[in-house]
């Protein structure tokens, strides 16, 4: 793999960029470990883009499916042992590798960063209110150059020259998903899609009416 020139301060966690690429390797499978590598790349074009601090984005990119292929059994043990939202327990896997992915990043590798922990922790579910650079990774995990799935390519457009809209367009494709395949939807991602996706009230038709 090309040599990426960006070497991190360490101020946000212990490890060098290689220390925490090699991490990766070992740790998803090879498959996994490509995406996260597309994510990185696609993350720091955002932040360059977006004037998003660099080597944040790096390790949230780098970091943020630490968590997707634990056992089921395992992380349903940590989300009750870390005290995090029991409700995740009712809705699919997919929702818990990122807020997993941060308690472990932070307890392993003392990752002690809010922008990070909270990119890591959001990038699938998206949260009312996120930092630049959670933004720059939900959109990234979204519109990397492998994904292929109808949409991708007017995220990757509005992404070309707006943030707020891609990360708007992501939580309307990810509800819309959700409601086609008749899944049950985590409320946290509605108030995603409430926060960013719903128009500005002034500017909605009355359902109610007609
Ligand atoms: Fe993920
Ligand atoms: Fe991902």
């Amino acid at each position: 793999m090309k040599k990426n020139k960006l070497s991190y301060s360490q101020n946000y966690c212990e490890l060098t960029r290689e220390q925490l690429v090699d991490i990766m390797e070992s740790t998803l499978s090879k498959r996994r470990f490509k995406h996260v590598m597309r994510v990185e790349k696609t993350a720091l074009a955002l932040a360059e883009r977006f004037e998003a601090d660099k080597e944040k984005v790096s390790i949230a990119a780098i970091a943020h499916d630490y968590a997707k292929e634990n056992p089921d059994e395992e992380m349903r043990d940590l989300i009750i042992s870390e005290n995090l939202d029991l409700d995740m327990l009712q809705y699919g896997s997919n929702i818990w590798h990122g807020p997993l992915g941060a308690v472990l990043m932070k307890n392993e590798y003392n990752l002690d960063d809010e922008d990070i922990l909270e990119a890591i922790k959001y990038h699938t579910i998206g949260s009312p209110r996120m930092s630049l650079v959670a933004q720059v990774i939900y959109v990234a995990d979204f519109i990397e150059p492998n994904r292929s799935f109808k949409g991708v390519d007017d995220a990757r457009e509005l992404a070309e020259t707006d943030l707020t809209s891609a990360v708007a367009y992501i939580s309307r494709h990810t509800i819309t998903n959700l409601i086609k395949r008749k899944t049950k939807i985590y409320p946290k991602a509605i108030e995603t899609y409430n926060a960013w996706a719903v128009k500005n009230k002034e500017d909605q038709d009355d359902p109610f009416v007609n």
